[in-house]
């Protein structure tokens, strides 16, 4: 029995851990909802509409219509100020996850106030969407989806929902379908190293060693690289999606605690790599110092 074997392998499991906890984070209500990929805030989602609406812009019907929905709620408009995606029929927030997308409202209020501190605000889930192999988010379906469900007569056309998002959005699906394969592959592959741990902790040799070197290696390197592109999908969707949904009272929040947990087995893969480069060299060591004697 080798101890020092047994570090790498519990790093490796902790790295098998992590990555299916990336993999199924999200795959159903309520199940580590915080750990998204990166989450649509549309509970200002028509603030333009208000805005153009209060300042006497009436000759427009998009905002003709806005006026009938705030008032139909309420004669004040201020009173709109909190929760206008409720009022529209469409939910606070559509967070994206590798499975599926969850959606729901923020509680106690979308809105910080002065006694409400922004620290108190928590995701509500309502409902998550099938979970699908290869899933790609879609914003623009499941704002459709929402407002076909709600009841409420008004299209994602008269919210002036930008088609840039949805281009955008279109051009990195392939990142977010990669993803998921590279997860699974990822997963499989330390799953691998992780059995091929037991042979080097029983017995002393170089090769076991050496064989785990050449697993622990593709794994860190499939794990890698979904890291890689992951952050680039969330990078490059959070940024599009402020880019051109700002205007209308929509923004994208990226998941800062998936990208920790991704890149935190990533790095417990590559210490799992140096840990059986050591063994190796150990190994080779102590087999010298064995055999020397009897050479001399
Ligand atoms: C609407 O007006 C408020 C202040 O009147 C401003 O803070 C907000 O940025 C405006 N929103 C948009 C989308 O123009
Ligand atoms: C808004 O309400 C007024 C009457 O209150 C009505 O004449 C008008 O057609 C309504 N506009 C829309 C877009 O529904
Ligand atoms: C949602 O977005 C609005 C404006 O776009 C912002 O004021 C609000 O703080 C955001 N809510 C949360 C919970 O992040
Ligand atoms: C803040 O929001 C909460 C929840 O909507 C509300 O009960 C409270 O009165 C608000 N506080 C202020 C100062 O507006
Ligand atoms: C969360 O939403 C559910 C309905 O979807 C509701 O019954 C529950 O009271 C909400 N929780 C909070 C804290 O508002
Ligand atoms: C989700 O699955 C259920 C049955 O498993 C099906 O009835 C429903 O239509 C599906 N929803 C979507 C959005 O595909
Ligand atoms: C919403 O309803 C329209 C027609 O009312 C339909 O064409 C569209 O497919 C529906 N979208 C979703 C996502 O259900």
């Amino acid at each position: 029995m080798r101890l020092s074997a047994l570090i790498p392998a519990l790093c490796c499991t902790a790295a098998l851990v992590l990555s299916f906890l990336c993999l199924f984070a999200g795959n159903k209500e309520n199940f580590m909802e915080d750990y998204h990929l990166l989450t649509l805030n549309t509970s200002r989602i028509g603030e333009n509409l208000l805005n153009s609406s209060t300042s006497g812009n009436s000759d427009n019907t998009i905002s003709n219509l806005f006026h009938n929905i705030t008032n139909s709620i309420s004669n004040k408009i201020n009173d709109a100020a909190g929760d206008l995606a409720e009022k529209l029929g469409v939910d606070d927030f559509y967070s994206a996850h590798i499975l599926d997308y969850c959606y729901g409202d923020y509680v106690p209020t979308p809105l910080a106030n002065a006694t409400v501190s922004s620290s108190d605000i928590h995701k509500n889930v309502t409902r998550c969407s099938n979970r699908t192999a290869m899933f790609h988010f879609d914003p623009t379906e499941a704002l459709q989806r929402s407002l076909n469900q709600s009841g409420v007569d008004i299209t994602l056309d008269d919210l002036q929902w930008p088609k840039d998002i949805q281009n955008g959005i279109d051009a990195i699906k392939i990142l977010q379908e990669t993803v998921f394969v590279l997860y699974c592959i990822s997963i499989g592959l330390i799953f691998l190293a992780l059995i091929a741990a037991f042979p080097a902790l029983i017995a002393a040799g170089r090769m076991a060693a050496c064989l785990n070197v050449m697993v622990a290696s593709v794994a860190f390197i499939a794990i890698g690289l979904a890291s890689a592109i992951v952050t680039a999908f969330i990078v490059k969707g959070s940024h599009l999606i402020n880019k051109y949904g700002n205007e209308i009272g929509v923004e994208a929040h990226r998941g800062g605690r998936f990208l920790a947990i991704t890149w935190a087995a990533t790095a417990l893969m590559f210490i799992t790599l140096l840990l059986w480069c050591f063994e190796t060299c150990i190994g080779h060591r102590r087999k010298e110092r064995y055999v020397a004697p009897k050479r001399g």
